[in-house]
C-alpha cells in the first residue's frame, strides 16, 4: 500500500479526493483502479463492509445507505463522489439526502442506466436521476446498458453457466447492446476528473447489440464448451425476488423486450478516446471466470 496513505490527511495541494461509493461492486473496482493510477488522487472506497475492501491505494471507507449518520465523515472534504444508485424505493431521497452532505463544490456522477423515459415503480428512475440534478451541485449522469459482468458475478449468471451450461433469459428475441463495466468506469473517471462532462447525460453501450443466441455462441466459445440461452418468461425469471425488487426487475425484462437496451452508443469512445470492448474481449479477459471445458 503507498499512495493513499502517504497523503492521508496532508491535504496537500492539488489532490484530489475521490468518493466511490459501492467501490466492491461491478463499476466500484474498475473505477478505483484507473483513479488510483492517477497521480495527485485519494481513493475513499465506500462499501457497508469495509473489511472487505483489499483493493491497493484506496481507503475502505464505511458508506452505507442503511446509515445516514456516516455519511458526513465519508465525504468529508472531497472534490467529486462516485453515486451508485441502490435499487430499492427510497433511492431518490436517499440520493438526495447524501448530496446534500457532501461539499458544495464537488462533482457528482450518478450510475443511472439505460432508457429514462421509463418511469418505474412511483416515477422511481426518473426521480433519482433529479434528485442529481436538483442537487446544485455539478453532476453528469452514466445511463449504460446491461453489464457483460452479469456473466461472470456469481450473484447473476455466472452459477447458472457454470452448473447447467444455460442461462434463463426473458429477451422475447430482443438483442442487448452488452457493455463491459470497465467502460463504464473509464467515462467516470474522466466525469470524475476531467472538465467539460457537467451538466451531461452519457448513454453507454458496447459497441455491438446481440441477440441472446449470439451471445451464448460467443460465451460458448470462451468457454470451450456449450453454453446456451434458455428463453423464459418474465415471471419465471423473477421467481425469488418480493415487493419493489421484484417490481423493478419485471419492468427491467419488459424493457429489454420492447429493445430498450438494444441501441448502440458511440459515448463510450467519444468520451475516453477508446472503443468500447466488445463481448469477445471481454470474455477473453476474464479468465477463468467463464468456465472452460476442463471446469
Ligand atoms: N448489472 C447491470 O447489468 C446493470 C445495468 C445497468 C444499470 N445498472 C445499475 O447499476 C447499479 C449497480 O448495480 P450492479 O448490479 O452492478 O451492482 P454492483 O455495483 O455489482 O453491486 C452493488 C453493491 O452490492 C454490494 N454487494 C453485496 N454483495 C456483493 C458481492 N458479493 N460482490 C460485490 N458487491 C456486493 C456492494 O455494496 P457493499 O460493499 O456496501 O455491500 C456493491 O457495491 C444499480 O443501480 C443498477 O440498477 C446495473
Amino acid at each position: 500500500m503507498g499512495g493513499w496513505f502517504t497523503v492521508q490527511g496532508a491535504n496537500l495541494a492539488g489532490t484530489t479526493r475521490v468518493l466511490v461509493t459501492g467501490v466492491r461492486g461491478k463499476t466500484g473496482v474498475p473505477l478505483a483502479e484507473l483513479l488510483t493510477a492517477r497521480p495527485r488522487v485519494e481513493v475513499r472506497g465506500g462499501s457497508s463492509d469495509p473489511s472487505t475492501i483489499h483493493l491497493a491505494d484506496v481507503r475502505p471507507t464505511a458508506f452505507s445507505w442503511d446509515e445516514p449518520s456516516r455519511w458526513a465523515a465519508a465525504a468529508e472534504g472531497v472534490d467529486a463522489v462516485y453515486v451508485v444508485r441502490p435499487d430499492r424505493a427510497d433511492a431518490p431521497e436517499l440520493i438526495g439526502a447524501l448530496l446534500a452532505e457532501i461539499p458544495a463544490q464537488a462533482r457528482v456522477v450518478l450510475l443511472s442506466e439505460r432508457d429514462p423515459d421509463h418511469t418505474g415503480p412511483d416515477g422511481w428512475a426518473p426521480r433519482a436521476e433529479r434528485a442529481v440534478q436538483d442537487s446544485g451541485r455539478t453532476w453528469t449522469i452514466l445511463r449504460p446498458s446491461w453489464f457483460m459482468q452479469v456473466f461472470t458475478d456469481p450473484r447473476f449468471y455466472r452459477d447458472s453457466i457454470v452448473d447447467t451450461g444455460e442461462f434463463p433469459f426473458p429477451s422475447g428475441g430482443a438483442a442487448v447492446a452488452w457493455i463491459d463495466a470497465r467502460d463504464i468506469a473509464a467515462v467516470a473517471e474522466r466525469a470524475l476528473l476531467d472538465e467539460g462532462h457537467a451538466g451531461q447525460v452519457y448513454e453507454l453501450s458496447g459497441p455491438e447489440s446481440l441477440s441472446l443466441p449470439r451471445t451464448a455462441d460467443l460465451l460458448s466459445a470462451a468457454a470451450g464448451r456449450p453454453v446456451s440461452h434458455r428463453e423464459v418468461t418474465i415471471a419465471e425469471a423473477v421467481v425469488g425476488t418480493t415487493g419493489f425488487e421484484r417490481d423493478l426487475n419485471v419492468l427491467t425484462f419488459e424493457r429489454v423486450r420492447a429493445g430498450r437496451f438494444a441501441e448502440v452508443t458511440d459515448t463510450v469512445e467519444r468520451v475516453t478516446g477508446q472503443p468500447a470492448r466488445t463481448l469477445r474481449v471481454f470474455l477473453a479477459s476474464t479468465g477463468p471466470a467463464v468456465p472452460s471445458a476442463n471446469r
